[in-house]
């Protein structure tokens, strides 16, 4: 099970990267990294932590629902060189706080300033009951404003309160310097690799990652399985409402194919293989779009939005649900097909089961006024749940930040539905595709079937989820036009990448006919255009080997 392995420690980049052949390309870029952080903190660092970006090939917006996805990671990175901070050399920086677990952050890139900051112990009167024993520390994180030290404190944060009591247990003063190509606001999910990259560094320098997960200095060292839960409750700290793909996919990834994920009854992820002879191109739309600033119209209102829906939903087919569970749509899907509670009843079942749920999303339809369907209103929304306005603010409103006047709950309930039973569909073609790798006719007619559920996915993702924007519709359309199987946008949408299905040997031809069909590409040449649009073919470890690590010695 990948989520029980222990999160892997190298010693030289050759291990890393599998072979001398495949890490010499990345050592330029590691060694500079780490000559950099001696230059500015007169020390070799202790480690590198990397976490990778990714690609979601199918199945977007419904990790929150606890509907699996079909991720991979794209060799794109965040690196973190760090080490802990010798107390005597406090005293030269009269910048930093002379109290535990100061950290000073610096990056490589230009435009993100170098930040000193420090946690602090809560006053026993800011410890709630509940949270007695989990969270002892806070720091500071603005949510108001895009700021790159909050993914790195997000990932602190959970460090501290997950592994330090408080002031006789507390952490060591750290320096880390980052860099990274995961281009920001791309859909490619920096944000999970930045905040999973922090987590890992400040668990390493504090002594908290091994490569067994025997005890370690009193503490057993976090699996896989919990880094991704430590890094999904550490991003919710920078305001976004995420579900869990990312952080997964980041962690969990596999060298040589994609990961089939699923969050219920627990999270697992599988290998999936992908068709030898089709490639998936990664286009940039070149329209930045920053989840977490827009979260209060986007993102996070898709969260509710979908949870609500999934309430009235379980409500319409008898399920019996308390106030305070806000139940997700993989639950009122099992629930309705008799799933035992814990249980998963498997892949076949489960699109069955989903097929014989959709006829019952009518109940979320809103009433059609002069012809246009508007959405429900708050008050409508409220009625529909059967909850007192108390009780639902309390069960949907009172962790979140959203803002609308319209709720568009049929809309997001089809498309989580449908998406979800994409995913499956994709999944069973990938492994039909590596049963008939040796049949030609097949093996087109497979890929054909994967192009097609990922147009599919498009369409529901404008039409249904309105994630989409004209840029990224634009550049799916172009993409079908240049020859790709199929094409959709990728992540959260409203902006971003999107990614194509190509057959091997088209691609060179495919990326000439978007750059000059797609307009913002038309003047892009060499590097530029190499960035905007790449192909990433996981079979061929054009995606990231191993998936993030310590590095503790800077050869190869
Ligand atoms: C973002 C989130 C993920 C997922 C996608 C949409 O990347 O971080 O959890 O919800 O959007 O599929």
């Amino acid at each position: 099970m990948i989520a029980h392995q222990p999160i892997p420690v190298f010693h030289t980049l050759t291990d890393v990267f599998g072979s001398e052949e495949a890490a010499l390309p990345h050592a330029k870029r590691w060694n500079d990294l780490a000559a950099q952080f001696e230059v500015r903190f007169g020390r070799k660092p202790t480690y590198i932590a990397r976490a990778p970006g990714r690609v979601n090939l199918i199945g977007e917006h419904i990790d929150y629902a606890l509907f699996g996805v079909l991720p991979a990671a794209v060799e794109r990175d965040i690196l973190i060189a760090c080490g802990s901070r010798p107390t005597q050399s406090l005293s030269h920086h009269a910048e930093i706080p002379d109290t535990p677990g100061s950290v000073i952050a610096e990056n490589l890139h230009p435009k993100y300033t170098r930040q000193v900051f420090a946690p602090a112990v809560k006053e026993p009167q800011e410890v709630s009951e509940q949270d007695a024993h989990a969270e002892s520390w806070k720091l500071d994180i603005n949510t108001k404003e895009l700021r790159w030290e909050s993914y790195v404190k997000a990932g602190y944060y959970g460090v501290l309160n997950h592994h330090f009591s408080g002031v006789e247990n507390s952490p060591a003063h750290v320096d880390l310097l980052v860099t990274g190509s995961v281009p920001a606001g791309s859909g490619l999910s920096s944000s999970a690799a930045m905040v999973v990259a922090s987590t890992l560094a400040f668990l390493a320098v504090n002594g908290k990652v091994g490569d067994s997960l025997e005890d370690n200095g009193g503490h057993k060292s976090l699996d896989k399985g919990g880094l991704v839960e430590l890094a999904m409750k550490n991003e919710k700290r920078v305001g976004v409402n995420s579900g869990g793909m990312d952080q997964a996919a980041s962690v969990m990834s596999d060298p040589s194919s994609a990961l089939y994920i699923r969050f219920y009854p627990s999270l697992t992820a599988s290998a999936v293989r992908l068709p030898t002879r089709a490639v998936f191109v990664i286009a940039n739309s070149l329209v930045v779009a920053d989840k977490a600033l827009s979260a209060k119209r986007g993102y996070n209102l898709r969260v509710v939005e979908t949870l609500v829906g999934a309430r009235i939903l379980a409500q319409a087919v008898g399920l019996p649900i308390a106030p305070v569970d806000r139940i997700t749509y993989r639950e009122v899907v099992g629930r309705f097909a008799g799933e035992q509670p814990g249980a998963d009843m498997g892949a076949d079942a489960l699109e069955a089961a989903i097929t014989r749920l959709e006829p019952r999303l009518d109940v979320l339809k809103p009433s059609v006024t002069d012809g246009v369907q508007l959405g429900v209103t708050m008050e409508e929304m409220v009625q529909m749940s059967g909850l007192a306005p108390d009780a639902f603010h309390e069960a949907y409103l009172s962790w979140v930040d959203i803002e609308a006047t319209r709720f568009q709950l049929y809309k997001r309930a089809k498309h989580v539905l449908t998406e979800a039973r994409r995913v499956l569909q994709f999944r069973r073609a990938c492994v039909e595709v590596e049963a008939a790798a040796s049949s030609d006719g097949s093996e087109a007619a497979l890929i054909d079937s994967l192009g097609r559920l990922m147009n599919e996915s498009q369409v529901s993702c404008a039409e249904l989820f309105e994630c989409s924007c004209p840029e990224l519709d634009d550049l799916t359309r172009l993409a079908r036009q240049a020859g790709a199987y199929g094409s959709r946008l990728t992540g959260a949408g409203w902006g971003g990448c999107t990614v194509s299905l190509v057959a091997e040997g088209k691609v060179t031809e495919f990326i000439q006919k978007v750059k000059e069909t797609y307009p913002p590409y038309k003047n892009l040449e060499g590097t530029a255009l190499s960035e905007a649009i790449f192909a990433t073919k996981p079979g061929r470890g054009a995606c990231g080997q191993y998936i993030y690590f310590a590095l503790d010695l800077f050869c190869l």
